[in-house]
């Protein structure tokens, strides 16, 4: 890997040369990847439409810079490590030869169904090795993977699958989770009576509970491998995809609508992941790295999958949670497979230190090198528990900030070369030019000062469109502030000129690490028959970083209120999932609104937050005496 990073000058050089000349910089980073043809240009792109390409007319297959080209260097070398859920079952690996035939394999078994380039494919699978052949085979065939995280409600998954008009899913009968079982078929059954694009459905057998099987629609996974292999298992050649070729689909909240797809292309993105993983993690081959995200988010994409592969690390993939059959599990994990870098969030460390020392004592972490977290700030407590207790006090921490849209880590020291300074993402990777704007737009300069996260030039991880509505993309992203990709974050840049997030300044959540937007879980909630209407909001969670607050209007108050509101929870959980279950309900007369009818959110959430005396400027309220009531009633919040 020439383009490593291992002192902090070489960084300073290297984001200067970024800024300076980007298509040299990023030309250079992209000459190791095994090219079909090369690209004529490097960069195009305005902010306007927005419009943006990188690599233009340079054709590839992202999987054979995943997997071919490692198969002469290191083809017997554990590409994927996979522990289970439970830890009695055995654990399997999968040499690069080995996840090459498999990846060949099911192309075959995508294409003997109808799957042609450009068709989109869901994917809706428990954390097993499958999920990764079935991803990585996508890729090889040139169809658009659109992945759907387990946790999501029937509904959900159809309207993410009618929105990309995918044609075929792949799911299991069902997927272990700590001590649950998730009917992974089932919900795709009730999802599918919604989606007539959807043609086949392949199944894995993982959890082997009955799942109901249609003929000509469902069929087994392992009996489509038997027909490949009847074919004498013939090889797969990688179809040759253009650079700006869609690679993904992913789905993500904003603060209005329904979730949209975030479209990823081939070539950028995976520069863009391979480029990050290597120099963040100042990746040393041999390692062997270990992102505990689930695959159906973009964390998974980018630094289990994508990143690692390019990279030709080994990768570990982990089916359950952290917390099941105890709060060892990580610890137990990194022992058993001498894991070097651990990637994780905020949330699950905080929630591990809950559990006390005695689950990490006695666990033999010294194989730890690096450690990464992502999702959401980290608190100053929870980094310095990991740093010690887990790092012992040795190995560098990771502050990543990043989005599903920019396709892999923006802001994050570089492991052993940037100094670290807990609750700080520290400073922009080459490549990236962040800004601060204040609410018109203008960019507040110097150090020591907060505003809105911009970022002024493109990066070859960026996202390119929403999917299917392009004018979304740039009323999201681009119309905010002309000419700049506005990140929805709010962010302080200090002294040092090290930046921090501060939080999202939009109204979407971020509930341990997911983002969910409040409209959404409002209109979950107002799907219940007795509510008029609703206004969630988010507040300081111990544990979830933010907990979820919602504030009902309903009919029929002589109900009891607690099982309403178990009731609301239910319905919340059918319409999205259990990840946007409400955490406190409080009914209400009335929300507090200005003349104009629109809903206060910042009385509402600094009422959740247990703000009880300065509430500001309540004097455009329509009916000030609501607010009263409102606080009256409160829910205690204070410490999640
Ligand atoms: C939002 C993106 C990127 C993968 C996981 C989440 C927040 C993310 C950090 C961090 C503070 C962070 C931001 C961002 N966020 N990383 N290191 N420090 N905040 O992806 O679901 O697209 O959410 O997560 O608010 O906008 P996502």
């Amino acid at each position: 890997m020439t383009h490593l990073i291992r002192s902090f000058e070489e960084y300073q050089a290297a984001y200067r040369r970024s800024v300076a000349d980007p298509e040299g910089f990023w030309g250079e980073v992209a000459s190791d990847f095994q090219w079909r043809r090369p690209w004529d240009r490097v960069l195009e792109w305005n902010f306007t439409e927005p419009a943006v390409k990188w690599f233009a007319g340079g054709k590839l297959n992202v999987t054979e810079n995943c997997l071919d080209r490692h198969l002469a260097e290191r083809g017997d070398q554990t590409a994927i490590l996979w522990e289970p859920n439970d830890p009695e079952e055995h654990y399997r690996k999968f040499t690069y030869r080995e996840l090459h035939a498999k990846v060949s394999q099911f192309a075959h078994v995508l294409r003997n169904n109808g799957v042609r380039k450009g068709d989109r494919v869901c994917l809706y699978l428990p954390m097993v090795p499958e999920l990764a052949i079935a991803v990585l085979a996508c890729a090889r065939m040139g169809a658009i993977h659109s992945v759907v995280f387990g946790g999501f409600s029937a509904q959900s998954i159809a309207d993410r699958i009618r929105d990309a008009g995918c044609s075929l899913v792949i799911t299991a009968d069902g997927g272990f989770r700590g001590s649950k079982e998730i009917p992974l078929k089932s919900v795709i059954d009730d999802a599918l009576v919604q989606c007539p694009s959807v043609r086949k459905t392949i199944v894995l057998t993982r959890s082997r509970s009955p799942v109901s099987m249609i003929k000509g629609r469902d069929a087994w996974w392992e009996d489509e491998i038997k027909k490949v292999e009847t074919m004498g298992n013939p090889d797969f050649p990688a179809e040759e995809m253009d650079a700006e070729d869609p690679l993904f689909i992913l789905y993500t909240s904003g603060s209005t609508g329904k979730p949209k797809g975030v479209v990823h292309t081939g070539a950028g993105y995976l520069v863009y992941a391979h480029y990050t993983f290597v120099n963040v993690f100042g990746y040393q081959p041999g390692e062997v790295h270990f992102c505990t995200a689930d695959i159906g988010w973009i964390t998974g994409h980018s630094y289990i999958l994508y990143g690692p592969l390019a990279a030709g690390a080994t990768t570990l993939l982990f089916e359950g949670v952290p917390t099941w059959p105890d709060a060892g599990r990580l610890w137990e994990v990194v022992q058993k497979y001498r894991v070097n870098i651990l990637y994780t969030a905020p949330t699950a460390i905080r929630s591990l230190m809950g559990f006390g020392l005695e689950y990490v004592q006695g666990k033999d972490l010294s194989s730890l090198t690096k450690l990464g977290s992502v999702g959401e700030p980290i608190n100053e407590e929870a980094w310095h528990w990991f740093d010690e207790h887990i790092g012992g006090g040795r190995c560098p921490i990771v502050d990543t900030w990043w989005q599903t849209e920019t396709g892999g880590i923006m802001i994050s020291p570089i492991a052993g070369v940037t100094p670290t300074k807990p609750g700080y993402a520290t400073l922009p990777l080459p490549g990236v030019q962040p800004l601060l704007v204040d609410e018109n737009g203008r960019e507040i300069e110097g150090n020591g000062v907060s505003g809105n996260l911009c970022l002024r030039f493109p990066w070859p991880g960026m996202i390119r469109t929403t999917y299917g509505d392009h004018e979304r993309c740039r009323l999201n992203y681009f119309a905010t502030y002309p000419n700049l990709y506005f990140t929805g974050d709010g962010c302080l840049r200090d002294q040092d000129g090290y930046y921090r997030i501060t939080g999202r300044v939009d109204d979407v959540l971020n509930v341990s690490g997911h983002r969910i937007g409040t409209a959404e879980v409002e209109n979950a909630i107002n799907l219940y028959t007795d509510v008029v209407e609703s206004a969630v909001v988010g507040y300081p969670h111990g544990v979830k970083g933010q907990g979820i607050y919602a504030y009902v209007v309903c009919i029929n108050h002589q109900r009891d209120e607690d099982l309403t509101r178990r009731d609301i929870a239910a319905t919340v959980t059918r319409a999205i999932g259990a990840i946007a279950r409400p955490d406190k309900i409080q009914f209400v007369t009335g929300l507090p609104k200005t003349r104009s009818g629109k809903i206060m959110r910042r009385i509402l959430r600094k009422i959740a937050e247990g703000e009880t005396t300065d509430l500001g400027d309540t004097s455009t309220l329509l009916d000030p005496a609501v607010v009263e009531e409102i606080r009256a009633g409160v829910l205690v919040t204070k410490g999640g």
